[in-house]
């Protein structure tokens, strides 16, 4: 719906869109979005092409430069991204000061802030060279201080990895290694993760997008507009999602599994519950994430063989909510969050964790919105308003009021 209105302010026509529901804030040439028809391409291949026949770095290399890598460049991108993903020792201090209770995005979000004062030349980026410098480092350091978020949680030693292991393998070696003992990588859940990682990295200018190319545009450094996407990946209405739709399956279970009840509960406009992993701001039909996703999370869930009450709620749900006149007349269907909690959940991961899973997958299309907007030197980013408050009053002192 166009809801859009104009408005004369002193300095000419200012148009007022509030959620910028209408309103294109840029011109990029990254990712290719049509809700309508359910299309996701990244710089023009198919989403469904790239889930199936890339790999996560692969789509990286293609969402910041623009071109699928050849396998010249695929491995000079990997090798640099390794040289670069040791972490300042004192960056351990800082994570050791969190409560082990903090959310995880809270600690991502300070320590890739803080990534910055141990990597001054990461800020003043002046070239490409600069940028790419800042790219590698961020794409290296980035999944080590995810893993060490969740190693706090669990008072585990923290590990640099493996070098010799793909970037995905090696994320989930840093999480999940124990000392002395051998980590054993399933390829299902590689491949399932892979995969997510690839569905999430990067949907034009959401709300975290939005935000890191805002912050960028003042010039700040790469690292503190990412720092930023994280805090607005965070909230529920967005990344966050993923973990309340668990939150929410396991409140229904504790209620006694009643999921009428609760889809009763998101039609009633007094409540202000909503079902948890439905509904999009721009799929109007169907995510077509969604449909790789719920494809993947059959199989993981088949192949590990989770038999998980939770989950059956989760189906119980989705069932009710395709027949279901609200949902279907406001097309509000599962979207990618939806499935990635269950697949989380089963591949074992931290239910506060979904999201940091969620930033790994988005870090390369903040990386590429980033630099798409500092090559195109675009200017800094400054929403105007419709000022409705008070018009000119009289001071009174503070004895008199
Ligand atoms: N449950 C119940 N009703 C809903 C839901 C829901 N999940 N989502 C939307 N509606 C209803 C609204 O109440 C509204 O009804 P009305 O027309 O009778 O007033 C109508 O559907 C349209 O909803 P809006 O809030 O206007 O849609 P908007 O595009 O602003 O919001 C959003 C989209 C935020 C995703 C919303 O659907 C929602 O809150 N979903 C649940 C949270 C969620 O899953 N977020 C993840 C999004 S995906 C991502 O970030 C990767």
């Amino acid at each position: 719906a166009i809801d859009i209105k104009t408005l004369r302010a002193s300095a000419g026509i200012i148009t007022l869109d509030p959620g910028y529901k209408n309103t294109g804030s840029c011109e990029s040439a990254i990712t290719y979005l049509d809700g309508e028809k359910g299309i996701l391409r990244y710089r023009g291949y198919a989403i469904e092409d790239l889930a199936e026949k890339a790999d996560f770095l692969e789509v990286a290399y293609l969402l910041i430069f623009g071109e699928l890598p050849n396998k010249t460049q695929l491995e000079k991108f990997h090798n640099d991204i390794k040289a670069n993903s040791e972490v300042d020792e004192d960056v351990k201090k800082i994570v050791d000061s969190f409560p082990r209770t903090a959310h995880p995005m809270g600690v991502l979000s300070s320590l890739t802030s803080a990534l910055t004062a141990f990597n001054p030349s990461c800020v003043d980026i002046n070239s490409e060279e600069d940028m790419y410098q800042a790219i590698v480092k961020i794409m290296g350091k980035f999944p080590v201080l995810a893993a060490w978020t969740l190693r706090r949680r669990n008072a585990k030693p923290y590990d640099y990895g493996n070098a010799s292991l793909g970037y995905v393998e090696n994320m989930l070696y840093m999480m999940f290694k124990k000392p002395n003992e051998e980590y054993k990588l399933n390829p299902v859940v590689v491949e399932a993760l892979d995969k997510l990682l690839i569905l999430h990295a990067d949907h034009e200018q959401n709300c975290s997008t939005s935000t890191v190319r805002i912050v960028g545009s003042s010039h700040a450094g790469l690292f503190a507009s990412l720092s930023a996407g994280v805090s607005a990946l965070w909230g529920p209405l967005h990344g966050g999602a993923n973990q309340a739709v668990i939150e929410m399956l396991e409140g229904i279970k504790e209620d006694g599994g009643d999921t009428a009840k609760y889809m009763e509960k998101a039609k009633d406009k007094e409540d202000p519950f909503r079902l948890m992993g439905f509904g999009h701001r721009v799929y109007k039909n169907f995510d077509p994430r969604a449909k790789i996703i719920k494809k993947s999370a059959d199989e993981v869930l088949g192949d590990l063989g989770v038999e998980d009450p939770v989950l059956s709620i989760a189906k119980g749900l989705e069932k009710q909510a395709l027949e279901d006149d609200y949902f279907v007349k406001r097309k509000l269907y599962p979207n990618v969050d939806f499935y990635s909690g269950i697949i989380y959940r089963a591949l074992g991961i931290p239910t506060e964790m979904f999201t940091v899973m969620f930033a790994l997958g988005r870090l390369p299309g903040w990386i590429a919105q980033w630099r798409e907007m500092r090559l195109k030197k675009e200017p800094i980013g400054r929403p105007r308003q419709v000022y409705v408050g008070e018009n000119l009053r009289p001071f009174v002192e503070v004895e008199k009021r």
